[in-house]
C-alpha cells in the first residue's frame, strides 16, 4: 500500500515537472517533525535562500509533520523522485542496507557536540555519504538535532529501571539491542505514531530530544522525563541524486551555497532549541523531571558501552575505533 502512494506521488511529480523554461524548478523537500525545531526552521530558511538566490527558478516545497511520508516511505519517496530533498535521522538508513549510519546510536559515543561535530564533518561523514550514493542518494551536510532525554509512565533512575518496559525506537538495530540489553522491549514505530502510542499504552515510554517531545505533546501523554543524554539524534540531508546532478551549473552552485548556510544555521541553532523546549516541558508541569547527576550518568554509560561490542560486527569495528580516534573517548574509558 504505502509503495502505491509513492508510485503515485512519483507519477503526480513527473505530471507537475516543469512544462515550459520559465516554469520554476521545484524541490519538494519532506520530513516528519514540526516547523518550530531545529530541523524545522533550517527546512525553512534553505527554502528562503534558496528562492532568493534563484531569483524564484528554485521553489523549494517544505512539507513538514509527515504530512507527505512516514520514516520509511520518505526514503522510497526520495529514490524514486517523488520528492527531491530529505533530512532524515541518521538511524533510519538501516532498513536501507546502510548500516554504518546507526555508530550514531551507540550509547554515549558522542562525549559533546564538538565530538560529534569532528566525526561527521570529517572524513568519517564524508564515507558515509559515499555510501548513499549507490542507492541514488546524495549526502548534502548533517543537521543537529541534539542528546536525546526519556520519558516514560514510571520513574527511570537507574538503568534497571527499563526491565519489563515497552520503549519506542526509531528503526535501527543498535536502538534495539541497547533497550534489550537493559531487558526491555524495544517497538519501533514511525515517528508519525508516536503520540497516539504513548497516550493509548502501545509503548510505555521512549527516547527524543526535547524539541521533538515539546513540539509533539509527547509530554501530555507521559508522567516522567530523565534527562539522560544517551542516544545522539542527528540527521541527513539527502538529495535524489538524479535530479541533483541534473540541475544546471548556474543553479547547482546557488543550491550549495544556500544549503552550507542553512546547515551552518540548524547546527547553530539547535543546542538552544532543546534547551528552551526542555524549559518549556518543565514549565507544563505535565511531566515530573530526573537530571542524572555526573555520577549517574558516569554509571549509565559504562551499563550500556557492552552495546558498542555487541554492535561492532554489524557497524563495522574500524568505524567504531575511527570515531573514538575522532572524540577522543573510547570505550575503555
Ligand atoms: C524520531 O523518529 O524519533 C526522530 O528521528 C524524528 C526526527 O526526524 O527528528
Amino acid at each position: 500500500m504505502r509503495s502505491v502512494w509513492v508510485i503515485a506521488g512519483a507519477l503526480a511529480c513527473l505530471a507537475t515537472a516543469p512544462a515550459r523554461a520559465e516554469d520554476p524548478i521545484v524541490i519538494k523537500f519532506s520530513h516528519v517533525v514540526a516547523p518550530d525545531t531545529p530541523k524545522g526552521k533550517a527546512a525553512e530558511k534553505l527554502r528562503q535562500l534558496v528562492e532568493e538566490r534563484t531569483h524564484g527558478r528554485v521553489k523549494v516545497e517544505v512539507y513538514p509533520n509527515s504530512q507527505l511520508y512516514k520514516d520509511k516511505e520518505e526514503l522510497e519517496a526520495l529514490q524514486l523522485g517523488a520528492v527531491q530533498m530529505l533530512a532524515p535521522s541518521v538511524s533510519k538508513f538501516g532498513p536501507l542496507g546502510i548500516k554504518e549510519f546507526e555508530a550514531f546510536d551507540l550509547p554515549y559515543i558522542f562525549p559533546s557536540v564538538e565530538a560529534l561535530r569532528r566525526v561527521s564533518d570529517g572524513p568519517i561523514g564524508k564515507s558515509l555519504f559515499k555510501k548513499l550514493e549507490p542507492k541514488g542518494i546524495l549526502g548534502l551536510g548533517y543537521w543537529d538535532n541534539g542528546f536525546s532525554v526519556i520519558t516514560a509512565n514510571k520513574p527511570i533512575h537507574k538503568l534497571e529501571d527499563f526491565k519489563g518496559l515497552k520503549m519506542r525506537i526509531q528503526s535501527s538495530k543498535v536502538l534495539e539491542a541497547t533497550y534489550r540489553s537493559l531487558g526491555a522491549l524495544p517497538q519501533v514505530l514511525a515517528f508519525s505514531e508516536v503520540y497516539q502510542a504513548l497516550q493509548t499504552g502501545v509503548v510505555d515510554g521512549g527516547e527524543n530530544t526535547p524539541s521533538n517531545i515539546y513540539t509533539q505533546k509527547f509530554h501530555e501523554v507521559q508522567k516522567y522525563l530523565t534527562v539522560s543524554d544517551n542516544t545522539y539524534i542527528g540527521y541527513a540531508l539527502i538529495v535524489n541524486k538524479k535530479f541533483w546532478e541534473g540541475l544546471p551549473a548556474d543553479i547547482r552552485g546557488e543550491l550549495d551555497s544556500a544549503v552550507k548556510e542553512a546547515t551552518a544555521y540548524c547546527n547553530s541553532i539547535a543546542e538552544q532549541e532543546n534547551r528552551d523546549a526542555l524549559a518549556k516541558i518543565k514549565a507544563s508541569g505535565t511531566v515530573e523531571f530526573y537530571v542524572l547527576s555526573t555520577q549517574e550518568k558516569a554509571e549509565w554509560r559504562k551499563g550500556l558501552l557492552k552495546v558498542h561490542d555487541e554492535m561492532a560486527p554489524r557497524i563495522g569495528k574500524d568505524l567504531i575505533e575511527a570515531i573514538y580516534k575522532e572524540t577522543g573517548v573510547s570505550a575503555t574509558q
